[in-house]
């Protein structure tokens, strides 16, 4: 095992939105690195295909079927996760819905829930896990914003206002947390090959797979970095983006991003 299997093995990592996508994969390649994982989401029967996996790579998985906006369900999650394993080394909070919702058509029941499950549920996940933190004064917060964090993006007030906030919230924490020797890591994905980008509403420049992402965040998360967005191209386009006026943004960004003029409301 290299470098990186030695620093994960052993780790007990939680991961929230491990049925499918980033969160699956991440757990897939942890579990390979010897993690003990608690894994959750809402559809039981893909975490338990993971649980399988894990096992077959020869490390535990606990499933914990939640939806993540369920702050009770939660909080009994932490803890009985805490109560089995002692303590938590890792949490990472993934579990994410996308969406376009254009402000001439907007739908306030997809803002709504688009911020209820990638901020509420952030909160839900990493918050229940600082007191034990701190008493050990040790442990790793992770939360997976996007690099949609930074400017708005077209047709997308909600996501990526939510992923903005994500971003935001991550940092004050980790200002809060650095005192008790907690770390905190924001990490902004650019595209990455899963189940919520596979339609073709808009471009998706230097979309990378998934193992490629997975492999990324566990380095940038061995490497303790407070914030990472990734890839590099897209990491250094949304540089880029940040020092355009508005006006030249507006202009831009529309005719960059390859979206039709019938978008509809709706969740991905
Ligand atoms: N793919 C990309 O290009 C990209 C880019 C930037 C950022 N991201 C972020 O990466 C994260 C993972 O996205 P992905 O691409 O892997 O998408 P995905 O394949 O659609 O996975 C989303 C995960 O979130 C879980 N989830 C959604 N709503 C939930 C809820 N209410 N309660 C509990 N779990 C819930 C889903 O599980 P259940 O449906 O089983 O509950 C699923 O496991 C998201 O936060 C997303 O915003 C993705």
């Amino acid at each position: 095992m290299g470098t990186l299997g030695s620093f994960f093995s052993g780790k007990n990592i939680v991961i929230t939105g491990a049925s499918s996508g980033i969160g699956k994969d991440l757990a897939l390649v942890f579990a390979g690195f010897g993690a003990r994982l608690a894994l959750s989401a809402r559809r039981k029967e893909l975490l338990d295909e993971v649980k399988v996996a894990a096992q077959q790579a020869g490390t535990e998985a606990l499933v914990y079927p939640v939806d993540v906006t369920d702050r009770a369900a939660m909080q009994a999650m932490a803890e009985d996760v805490l109560a089995k394993w002692g303590h938590v080394d890792i949490v990472i909070g993934n579990a994410g819905v996308g969406g376009l919702n254009p402000s001439d058509k907007f739908d306030l029941d997809i803002h709504r829930r688009t911020y209820e499950i990638n901020c509420m549920g952030l909160a839900y996940t990493l918050m229940p896990y600082i007191p034990s933190m701190i008493a050990r004064r040790s442990g790793h917060l992770v939360g997976v914003s996007s690099l949609a964090a930074f400017r708005g993006r077209p047709n997308a007030a909600s996501y990526s206002s939510a992923k903005s906030a994500q971003g935001v919230f991550l940092e004050a924490v980790r200002m809060d947390l650095r005192k008790y020797g907690i770390k905190v890591t924001a990490v902004h994905p650019g595209f990455v090959a899963t189940p919520m980008t596979d339609h073709d509403e808009f471009n998706m420049p230097f979309k990378i797979g998934v193992r490629e992402s997975s492999m990324l965040i566990a380095n940038a998360l061995k490497a303790q970095k407070p914030r990472f967005l990734y890839p590099w191209q897209m990491k250094w386009l949304v540089r880029f983006e940040g020092l355009l006026p508005c006006a030249a943004y507006d202009w831009l960004l529309p005719r960059v991003s390859g979206q039709k003029d019938d978008i509809q409301a709706r969740t991905l």
